[in-house]
């Protein structure tokens, strides 16, 4: 697929999802094993010139390993992260409420986790992160990008509030402003904690 899409005009990056929690065999394997993930970005890396994004799974001990290995096998920067697998139990009728039976957790819940991750990433590897999970204001983006993330998404909220993206790119805006900052990328990796070793 990689060299197939890196043949087509107009395509700006490629985004390497290694952390499917929907499907059985492949998806989420690829992003809980360091030496899967590492063979299969070294195999896309060689097959395209386009920019590699390496969307990593939350569900791991520590992120930091399949940060290394992604960066080391020639991804140019990370997501963190995808959604987290997660159940839920209709007590009327007994029955999964997803027809999956599981399916992924995302939204304001799942915050806290991104954020963690996506510092332990800043802190093992130099490319950059795009960071994600449950942001709905810019508030919440500005702590992805303290936490070390250079770039945000919004995925969840957009489907209850289209113009999301647009109301935390604003809100950033007025934040560097009133805060004296002129780029923003002096609030990334702003967080006053020191990196967490693995
Ligand atoms: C309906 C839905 C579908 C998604 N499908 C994908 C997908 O196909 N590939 C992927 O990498 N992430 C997928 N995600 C995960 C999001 O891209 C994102 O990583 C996650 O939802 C956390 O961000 P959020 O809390 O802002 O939604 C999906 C999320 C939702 C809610």
């Amino acid at each position: 697929m990689a060299r197939r899409f890196d043949a087509i005009e107009g395509i700006g990056a490629l985004e390497l999802n290694v952390s499917c929690p929907n499907i059985k065999e492949g998806g989420a394997q690829f992003g809980t094993d360091v030496q899967l993930l590492a063979q299969v970005v070294a195999a896309c890396r060689r097959a395209t010139s386009l920019p590699l994004i390496t969307k990593l799974s939350p569900n791991v001990v520590s992120i930091a390993p399949y940060a290394r290995a992604a960066a080391e096998a020639g991804s140019d920067a990370l997501a963190i992260m995808n959604s987290y697998p997660a159940m839920a139990i209709d007590i009327q009728t007994r029955k999964p409420r997803l027809a999956n039976v599981t399916g992924g957790l995302t939204g304001p819940c799942i915050k806290p986790i991104a954020i963690k991750l996506v510092w332990e990433a800043a802190a093992a590897v130099k490319i950059p992160i795009i960071g994600m999970g449950g942001i709905q204001n810019a508030a919440d983006a500005i702590e992805f990008l303290m936490a070390g993330a250079s770039a945000v998404a919004v995925g969840t909220a957009t489907f209850y509030e289209p113009q999301t993206a647009f109301q935390v790119l604003a809100g950033v805006k007025d934040f560097l402003r009133r805060q004296g900052l002129r780029d923003v990328r002096e609030l990334v990796g702003a967080v006053l904690a020191q990196p967490a070793r693995d």
